[in-house]
């Protein structure tokens, strides 16, 4: 339904050569720049902020797909929006300090996608209050916080329970994304892949990507048209 749309996370980038990798990750055929927000409060991790989302807006050519992993998101939106956000999402973990739906509205008024995340162990009806006005779930298949880690395969049911819910807009996973574990991410029907280590991390970025954009489309095909565990 959608397409499959490969994220790059910069998390896993030399912030000391910004704009050649995002240079080198466009040239590879990436379709979206992932954008990891840390503020120290909702993850012990801190990264940057909109200064920084606004530098990589001027040298960049692909939509920025920011990832709120912020306390208050209420309170910084704006500034994400103003430095150029095109996807901007927030955790609905934090969707009791603040009146998550009406942000969700003012994301999309200022001609952005908006997004909710959810942690591994969040269940995925806590979503439900605000599907109406999400264009994009990104489910999480690690602990936010930090690059790197394992993928957690528990997450992937999330993905179908979001359809049977009614929800038909993007779906996005984040966290431990490689050659290994992408066939079961796009069986499961996700279609946006960030991947922060497997991409940064390969010698050569475009066959990586290609690989990752191939393994996913088969499987999403097969799954499309009903086949048993796509992605063999
Ligand atoms: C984790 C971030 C992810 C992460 C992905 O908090 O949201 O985007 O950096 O990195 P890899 O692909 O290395 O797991
Ligand atoms: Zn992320």
């Amino acid at each position: 339904m959608h397409p499959v749309r490969i994220a790059p996370s910069l998390l896993a980038s030399d912030f000391s050569n910004l704009r050649a990798e995002i240079e080198s990750i466009e040239r590879a055929g990436c379709d979206l720049l992932h954008l990891d927000v840390m503020d120290g409060h909702f993850v012990p991790n801190l990264t940057f902020g909109p200064l920084v989302v606004e530098a990589i807006k001027r040298c960049a050519s692909k939509p920025l797909d920011t990832h709120l992993m912020i306390a208050d998101p209420w309170k910084y939106a704006d500034a994400f929006l103003d430095a150029g956000s095109d996807w901007l999402t927030f955790h609905v973990e934090v969707a009791g300090r603040g009146d998550a739906l009406e942000l969700l509205r003012h994301i999309r008024a200022r001609g952005c996608k908006a997004g909710l995340s959810l942690q591994p162990d969040t269940p995925v009806e806590r979503l439900q209050p605000f599907l109406a006005e999400v264009d994009l779930v990104l489910v999480m298949s690690v602990v936010a916080g930090f690059g790197g880690q394992k993928f957690r395969a528990g997450v992937l049911p999330k993905v179908q329970a979001l359809r049977d819910m009614g929800f038909a807009g993007e779906i996005s996973m984040d966290g431990g994304i490689g050659p290994e574990t992408i066939a079961e991410s796009a069986a499961a029907g996700t279609n946006v892949f960030v991947a922060g280590t497997a991409v940064f991390g390969a010698e050569d970025r475009a066959a990586r990507i290609d690989h990752l954009r191939q393994v996913a489309e088969k499987a999403s095909l097969a799954r499309d048209r009903g086949g048993k565990g796509g992605g063999r």
